[in-house]
């Protein structure tokens, strides 16, 4: 029995002993199974091309995959938070910690972004999702979570947006511009005085490629040819908007019943020429415009003058505006009227300056006349007839006569624009002979003319008579003034001296009382005159004389008391002296 026991004792341990070794060889092959399986799941973790990592339930890491290594460049990442922390953008570690502690706290899966410092240095965004472990009570047990580098997406979506954003500008811009534009043209639209209208020439611009498919190149001789065709085109451009004050130049109380007046043709808004102007070249031309003066016919059938401006654009549409110049035009043709008038006043202005002149210049000699055949007479009356002295003084007539029919030929020369034939006159020669000329006026006024010529001068080119009639002026002047003053000191000084190399300067001084200061200005205006019996002229012939041979006469005083009167002239170069003596 005993020995049956041992047996079975013995046999049981064997059997334990094979259970036993039994079971530690399906444990190691466990084991090995177990460690195969936890490197296949190492491989497939570090072979995601996120960070993979498991954190404890309060948040601390607890496991990092190698991808968070070789994407920032730190080797030993352990499960250090702040090592971890150290690699986020110092912006985001805040924001980014604050969330995932939130998320913790109510105990829902985390989502949150953060730039992750590359091992280059660059920062790159990225985005974390975790997720809770919960035990069979509910607790959390810990965090799984992955990271991933949205960095090119991120930055895309940013273009994307910053694209978004610059479109959203222009477009914001463009609005505003149109608005603007558009509130302008509102503001034209307004303008009471401005006609503006539009006009839709696309129904038309195809009528017209049709007929140039048909074969027809030259529009304007077809349309010449075949008016039927003009009027049936015509009717194809559309009247799309016009504005009160065009409406009104159309002789329309208001736009509206022009536009309900349909189409453009119908309206009669403009000329037949202006239209084909307007037409042609409008569908000649992708986008232009012109300018031009036309005709508009109202409604009730009478005329405006306006002025048009037409802009077409690539659309077919053109842009007209007009201004009424009817009054404009109707002045100025009273303005055309009033210029005639003016120029036939100004005709009979010169045939009285004409006389003027006459009268003037010629009342010198014809009163020297006059006294000159008194004397003859007495003379001849006398029993002893003085034969000499009655042919120097028949001598003098007959000169007297010549001067008066040498001054009204200069005049009516003048008056016609037409210059005489100049010549080089000695103005010493000439000063002597006013001298000679005076004398009788200057004895009469008991006043002394005093010559002082320097000799030797070039002559200067001019007509004789007129310089004759500067000098003869200025010294009758002169005379005049000196009677204001005590006999003793009536002296008139007449000089000729050199001007430069190339002129001579003639000038008449009196001791008379000078000119105010204040009339040196107007003394040279026609009919300005201080004597009772001056008609105001003289200084004017003698001005307009000198500027003719491109002098000027001046006129002042003199500090010792007296007026002078001078002009400077060119003398005549001496190779055309001596040209003209040979
Ligand atoms: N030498 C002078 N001294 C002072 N005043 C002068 C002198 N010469 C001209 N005047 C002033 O200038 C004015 C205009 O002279 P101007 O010769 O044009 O006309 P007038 O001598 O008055 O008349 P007329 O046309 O008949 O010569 C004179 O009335 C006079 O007041
Ligand atoms: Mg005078």
């Amino acid at each position: 029995m005993i020995e049956a026991v041992a047996i079975a004792l013995v046999l049981l341990v064997g059997v334990l002993i094979v259970a036993l070794l039994g079971s530690r060889g399906r444990l190691r092959e466990m084991r090995r199974h177990l460690d195969r399986s936890k490197s296949e799941l190492e491989r497939l973790g570090n072979s995601v091309p996120q960070f993979l990592w498991k954190a404890s339930a309060d948040g601390l890491a607890e496991i990092v995959n190698h991808r968070f290594s070789e994407m920032t460049g730190i080797a030993e990442v352990g499960t250090s938070m702040e090592v971890i922390q150290g690699a986020f953008h110092p912006d985001d570690v805040e924001p980014f910690f604050a969330e995932w502690a939130r998320a913790r706290e109510i105990g829902r899966e985390f989502r949150g972004y953060h730039r992750l410092r590359m091992a280059d240095g660059t920062y790159h965004w990225m985005h974390a999702v975790g997720c809770p472990q919960y035990s069979e009570s509910g607790a959390i047990l810990g965090w799984y979570g992955a990271t991933s580098d949205v960095d090119a997406e991120f930055r895309a979506q940013e273009e994307v947006r910053a694209l978004n954003q610059e479109l959203k500008s222009l477009v914001e811009e463009r609005t505003l511009e149109l608005k603007k534009t558009r509130w302008r043209y509102r503001t034209l639209f307004d303008d009471p005085s401005l006609g503006v209208m539009e006009l839709d020439f696309s129904e038309a611009k195809r009528a017209l490629e049709t007929l140039r498919e048909e074969g027809v190149h030259d529009v304007e001789a077809h349309f010449e040819h075949h008016p039927d065709h003009w009027d049936a085109m015509i009717t194809k451009v559309m009247l799309t908007d016009l504005n009160a004050a065009f409406a009104e130049m159309c002789g329309y109380t208001d736009g509206g019943d022009a536009l309900r007046a349909g189409r453009f043709g119908g309206t009669q808004l403009c000329s037949r020429e202006t239209l084909s102007k307007l037409f042609l070249s409008s569908l000649a031309s992708d986008s232009g415009g012109f300018s031009l003066t036309t005709e508009i016919s109202k409604v009730d059938g009478s005329r405006l003058v306006v002025a048009c401006s037409i802009h077409y654009s690539q659309d077919c549409i053109a842009t007209i505006t007009a201004v009424d110049i009817t009054e404009r035009e109707t002045a100025h043709d009273l303005m055309l009227a009033a210029q005639s008038e003016l120029a036939r006043a100004s005709r009979a202005g010169s045939i009285g300056a004409f006389s003027a002149s006459i009268a003037h210049e010629v009342n010198q000699p014809l009163t020297s006349m006059a006294i000159d055949i008194e004397t003859t007479r007495r003379l001849v009356d006398r029993p002893e007839v003085d034969r000499a002295k009655l042919k120097s003084m028949l001598d003098r007539v007959s000169r007297n006569a010549k001067r008066i029919a040498d001054i009204v030929t200069s005049i009516r020369e003048r008056i016609r624009n037409r210059r005489r034939d100049a010549q080089a006159v000695k103005v010493c020669l000439m000063i002597e002979d006013t001298k000679t000329l005076l004398h009788r006026e200057a004895a009469a006024r008991r006043a002394s003319l005093v010559t002082h010529c320097t000799v030797g001068l070039r002559p200067v080119f001019a007509d004789p008579v007129e310089l004759q009639q500067v000098l003869v002026n200025l010294v009758v002047n002169a005379l005049d003034a000196v009677v204001d003053v005590p006999e003793e000191k009536r002296t008139i000084d007449l000089h000729l001296d050199p001007d430069g190399p190339d002129r001579i300067r003639v000038r008449i001084a009196d001791s008379g009382p000078g000119i105010p200061p204040d009339d040196l200005d107007k003394i040279f205006d026609p009919f300005y005159t201080t004597k009772t019996n001056g008609m105001g002229i003289g200084l004017q012939i003698c001005r307009s004389i000198v500027e003719a041979l491109d002098g000027e006469l001046r006129a002042f005083n003199r500090p010792e008391g007296g007026a002078v009167f001078e002009f400077s002239l060119n003398t005549v170069p001496a190779s055309a002296e001596i040209a003209a003596a040979g």
